[in-house]
């Protein structure tokens, strides 16, 4: 089954075709990174307009590089939500007028489960039950992925997302959006003990995280210092940053995979692209036994190939959606709201 996919929830227009869940056939992605660096960060009217521009030509490109038309692919699966409200309208509904226009079904896609499947892809061999740390620039959260459309909600942030803490750290050291990134590469020099932050306490939720302390940590830091004329080891202090959210992250996630009882655990989402966060879950996953899976670096941020692969479960579940299909700025990924609409 060739599923023609769309993602536009945040700063990237991208559109590919996907073979059965796996296999890639095209998958291209227009990032508007350039256009938002001055602001430090994504403005969502320009992301909107954006991708209402470069939406026609990136699923062109995709579909000739896939060497397919519309109308030879099976079903268009779409990115309805979680992200930026007015970015995620232009792909929903662009998706909707191919539907409608070739008859094929209509998918929508939960983005955090996207980000999920982009393992499929890596790791063909890779099925459900596993455990998934998804760790995004809006969301951090620890998952029991039951089956490909069936997802627990093990933890997740009180407050900032991982990703969050890394770009606003970033920002504040004086290094350009996309901070978490920059900040990686940064780091790689640094001595990542030589600043000390703690380890937030969340009073209930045993595995929710809570980033915002650590964040302000951090900024304080660098306040302080400027106030006493003292210099800031960047690279030093970057160091220190990205090791103490990657300990956070490994702990939890270590102890849910113990209580729960899973020995297959996965990464996703942007910030799995950090590269101490994927040495310290090797290593953690060496140290017990568990068995690994990390998406490939052109996989972790936002693209269109891990839609597909999402989208080609989700349509095997029969969740396929009408012309009203709307996009929603939050929605959680165990429920997803379309669903209880149509069931009324
Ligand atoms: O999944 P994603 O591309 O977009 C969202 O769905 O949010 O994730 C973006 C996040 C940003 O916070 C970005 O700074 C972070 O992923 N990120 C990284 C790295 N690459 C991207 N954080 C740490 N290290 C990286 N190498
Ligand atoms: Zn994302």
């Amino acid at each position: 089954m060739k599923i023609l996919a769309i993602e536009s929830s945040c700063d990237e227009t991208a559109a590919a075709v996907v073979e059965d869940g796996r296999r890639i056939l095209s998958n291209i992605i227009s990032s508007q990174v350039e256009s938002h660096i001055i602001y430090g960060g994504v403005v969502p009217e320009i992301a909107s307009r954006m991708h209402a521009e470069a939406i026609s030509g990136v699923v062109k490109a995709a579909l000739d590089e896939a060497g397919v038309t519309l109308a030879e692919t099976d079903a268009v699966a779409v990115t309805y939500a979680p992200g930026l409200i007015g970015a995620l309208l232009v792909g929903t509904n662009f998706a909707k007028g191919l539907s409608y226009s070739s008859g094929k079904p209509l998918i929508p896609v939960h983005h955090l489960r996207s980000h999920i499947a982009a393992n499929y892809i890596t790791s063909p061999g890779l099925e459900p039950p596993f455990l998934c740390l998804v760790v995004s620039g809006g969301h951090s959260h620890i998952v029991a992925v039951n089956d490909y459309t069936d997802f627990t909600v093990i933890g997740k942030t009180r407050d900032d997302a991982a990703g969050e803490c890394m770009d606003k750290a970033a920002r504040a050291m004086g290094l350009d959006y996309p901070g978490g990134k920059n900040l990686d590469i940064i780091s790689r020099e640094g001595d990542p003990h030589a600043y000390k932050f703690p380890h937030p306490k969340v009073d209930s939720g045993k595995y929710d995280f809570s980033f915002s302390g650590l964040k302000t940590a951090i900024i304080n830091t660098i306040h302080n210092a400027g106030q006493k004329g003292e210099e800031i080891n960047i690279p030093d202090l970057g160091a220190s940053c990205i090791e103490t959210v990657a300990e956070i992250l490994c702990d939890k996630v270590s102890q849910a995979a113990e209580e729960f009882g899973f020995d297959k655990i996965a990464l996703a989402g942007g910030v799995s692209a950090n590269s101490r966060l994927r040495e310290k879950m090797k290593a953690l996953c060496g140290g017990k036994g568990y068995r690994l899976y990390l998406p490939s670096l052109d996989l972790c941020g936002d693209n269109a190939a891990m839609v597909g692969a999402q989208g080609y479960y989700e349509y095997l579940s029969g969740n396929t959606a009408g012309l009203d299909l709307n996009s929603y700025a939050t929605m959680p990924i165990d429920k997803p709201f379309y669903k209880e609409e149509q069931n009324g």
